[in-house]
């Protein structure tokens, strides 16, 4: 890891899976007033929006100050993509009529490399799960195909986006000397962990009745779909990330963490005490997400 090889290998990857294409070339489908209603209540918007702003400034930061020209092109591309999501948000509410809150501008990161450590980190916890989420709203019908293929790019970017942050953190502290490195791990694991307090605490809160934020994302909104059993969503959510990645170079690293607590978890979820499994096979289109609970949207 950190070797030229490694680099460049995921540096390569990078930009060879890359897919081209404008956010106004997009052709948004026609939705009937269900659709619409179903769209617009997403409880999403709002953060989604200010999110994507707030992580494409983030990380075209980065790729205008890492000073290794390679590794500057590959992240000023995942900029330009975080950039794309953002224009995507804006284009999709005004096309229907979403309203979103007025934000203010996002300021750039004071520390472009923790930063987009700690970004990176909080996509590989989102990613997770909303690779199951997607995949259940695919299945389930509740949006249609047209709409959902729109997204299914900007899906695997996440994939692409979270491996690319686990190889770029291997690349730093094999850069580090050696007696900076106990440094490096300790700020990593403190990134980390905040990153993993601050999905819980969102989780906790919306879990307890105190919703209404749209933050938390994805690790609350499995159970926007009532019908999910835990057991079958985590099943999904490990087959999904496992599928997404498969795409790419085997050598590289992947996100390991959040896989293994999931593998963790399902020891201690008997089968049993499931819902009615209808995440493995739904039966249809699951009930609205109620408002006050938060759904998928990686950054
Ligand atoms: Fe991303
Ligand atoms: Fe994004």
């Amino acid at each position: 890891m950190g070797s030229e090889e490694h680099t460049r290998a995921f540096c390569r990857s990078f930009v060879e899976t890359h897919r081209p294409f404008r956010p106004e070339d997009i052709i948004w489908p026609e939705l009937d007033a269900e659709g619409l209603l179903r769209l617009s209540a997403l409880p999403i918007w709002n953060e989604a929006v200010r999110t994507e702003a707030e992580t494409a400034l983030k990380v075209q930061t980065l790729g205008r100050v890492e000073p290794d020209p390679l590794l500057a092109e590959e992240i000023a591309l995942q900029g330009y993509e975080e950039g794309r999501h953002a224009e995507i948000l804006r284009l999709l509410t005004a096309q229907y009529g979403i309203v979103v809150d007025p934000f203010d501008a996002p300021r750039p990161p004071r520390n472009p490399v923790w930063e987009f450590v700690s970004t990176g980190y909080g996509e590989c916890i989102d990613s997770f799960f909303a690779f199951g989420l997607f995949a259940i709203g695919r299945r389930s019908e509740y949006f249609p195909a047209p709409l959902i293929d729109v997204f299914e790019p900007i899906m695997q970017e996440e994939a692409r986006h979270i491996l690319f942050v686990v190889n770029w953190v291997a690349y730093l502290r094999s850069r580090a000397a050696w007696v900076a490195r106990p440094f490096f791990d300790a700020r990593r694991l403190w990134t980390l962990g905040a990153q993993l307090l601050e999905h819980a605490r969102n989780a906790l809160r919306i879990g307890g009745g105190n919703g209404g934020s749209q933050e938390g994302f994805t690790m609350t909104s499995a159970y926007a779909f009532e019908d999910l059993s835990p057991r079958s969503f985590l099943e999904l959510c490990l087959a999904e990330n496992e599928r997404r990645l498969s795409l790419y170079d085997p050598r590289l690293l992947r996100p390991r963490l959040v896989p293994a607590a999931a593998r963790f978890a399902l020891r201690f979820i008997p089968n049993s005490s499931s819902g009615n499994g209808k995440a493995a096979a739904p039966a249809g289109p699951p009930p609205p997400p109620p408002a006050d609970r938060s759904t998928a949207w990686p950054t």
